[in-house]
């Protein structure tokens, strides 16, 4: 059978990846069901709307057909289903699979023989043939005959105007020659991106755990060199730029944190898979560390430079500029600024926050607001909106001190204007 667009197409997971893969396959001609066992995403879904802020879905969602279900009965009758369910972290950092595991079981008590399978989440190498085929084994199928599974890892970066599903290349390993040539196949059909294919399943899982360990891991060197970098008084933005003209150097930033739901939890789901293979991966777990200690450095920052102008972190008016993840969205998950808060507010000073795209967590109801309020500000986030605040407005306002944690301000100009300024390693 080959993946022709006039077949039905179900989507497992309606969030920040299967929604918008749901919107280009529908665009693309396929008849899509969106499956979730989130109600109220579909209440939303089934208006033409996204739950979330998405350029590229606005523009999409009025002018497709997408049928939604959170009744496992209506995703019967589908040849393709597609993975997209979430696989976080538990408290100890112990890969969570149930969600695969729920929708692996939704998939296979309704498929029909023949249907393709295909994972987008992203899990540890052996997840596919340990987990996922098991369970539809169990439920009398035979992997490459009765189903065929594939992996396809996601690489969609929410917000990002040029990558999206439509124009990103893939990686894809199955089980099977026909399962491999069937998926190959249906991406070909939705996105003009290349798409490599892997000798088999292990090795898609792999890419994707190498690509988003590779980003952990030149950030957490960023991050060491800046903190190392800033005892000596020099700005690594700056010594970036200069390294940026040799032919091989590949540029990361320092920050004040790594967010989302793949660079601080992906390299995890490694780092046990290495355990259970008696490795222990040194890197992977320095990296991490280095890089959910960088909050703790902001906040230490913040007392530093406060007190260099004889203010106490208690009683002091601290404005924090961000509260989502990264720039111009609102995902909050893993967001370094919920710990940057939490550490302030537990220091006692009065905290207050704004951010345009998370209105529901913050106190203040515009950037006006929060300026005139503060005496120090924490930048967490480099939205649009905060990257272009004019240094006359810090002065109007009587800021005293700004910590940079987006490296996102421009410091010769507010340290000109008498403001005590410190970024990430700047
Ligand atoms: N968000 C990203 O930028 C991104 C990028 C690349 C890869 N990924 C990976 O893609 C996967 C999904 O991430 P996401 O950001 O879309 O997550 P998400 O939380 O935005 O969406 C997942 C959806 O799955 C639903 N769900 C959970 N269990 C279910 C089940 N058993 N049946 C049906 N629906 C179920 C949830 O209600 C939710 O709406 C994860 O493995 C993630 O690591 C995410």
């Amino acid at each position: 059978m080959s993946e022709k667009k006039d077949q039905k197409v179900c989507i497992i997971g309606m969030g920040y990846v299967g929604l918008p893969l749901a919107a280009v396959c529908a665009k693309n001609g396929y008849e899509v069901t969106g499956f979730d066992t989130d109600q109220s995403k579909l209440d939303i879904i089934a208006q033409g709307k996204s739950p979330f802020y998405e350029k590229f879905l606005d523009d999409l969602l009025p002018n497709v057909k997408i049928n939604v279900t959170s009744d496992p009965k209506g995703i019967q009758g589908n040849d393709i289903y597609i993975i997209c369910v979430p696989t976080p972290v538990d408290g100890k950092h112990n890969p969570d699979l149930k969600y695969v595991i729920s929708a692996s079981q939704a998939v296979a008590n309704n498929m029909s023989r023949g249907a393709l399978v295909i994972l987008e989440s992203t899990v540890n190498p052996g997840v596919s043939e340990e987990v996922v085929a098991p369970i539809f084994e169990k439920a009398g199928f035979v992997v490459g005959k009765d189903v065929f599974i594939s992996h396809c890892p996601e690489r969609v970066d929410p917000g990002n105007e040029k990558w999206n599903v439509t124009n990103l290349p893939r990686v894809v390993g199955s089980f099977d020659e026909i399962g491999l040539k069937r998926t190959v196949e249906f991406y070909k059909n939705i996105t003009s991106g290349e798409i490599a294919e892997m000798d088999n399943i292990r090795e898609a899982e792999a890419t994707k755990i190498l690509e988003n360990s590779f980003r952990d891991i030149n950030i957490a060197f960023v991050n060491e060199m800046a903190m190392s970098f800033a005892r000596i008084d020099i700005d690594i933005t700056n010594v970036i730029r200069g390294a940026s003209s040799k032919f091989s150097f590949m540029p990361h930033w320092p920050g004040c944190g790594v967010g989302g739901h793949c660079i601080p939890v992906d390299p995890y789901y490694m780092i046990e898979k290495g355990k259970e293979n008696n490795f222990e991966h040194k890197f992977l777990s320095a990296a991490r560390k280095i890089n959910d200690g960088m909050a703790d450095y902001t906040v230490e920052m913040l007392q530093d430079k406060l007190n260099e102008v004889s203010m106490p972190v208690k009683g002091t008016n601290v404005g924090v500029l961000g509260i989502s993840y990264k720039a111009n969205i609102g995902d909050l998950r893993e967001s370094p600024a919920l710990r940057i808060i939490d550490k302030i507010k537990k220091m006692d000073a009065n905290l207050i926050t704004f951010d345009p795209y998370v209105p529901s967590l913050s106190s203040e109801k515009s950037l006006d607001e929060i300026m005139s309020k503060s005496e120090a500000l924490v930048v967490v986030t480099n939205h649009d909106e905060f990257k272009n605040i004019p240094v006359s407005d810090f002065v109007k306002h009587g800021i005293k001190v700004i910590i940079d944690g987006r490296n996102c301000l421009d410091k010769k100009a507010i340290r000109a204007a008498g403001i005590v300024y410190a970024g990430i390693g700047r």
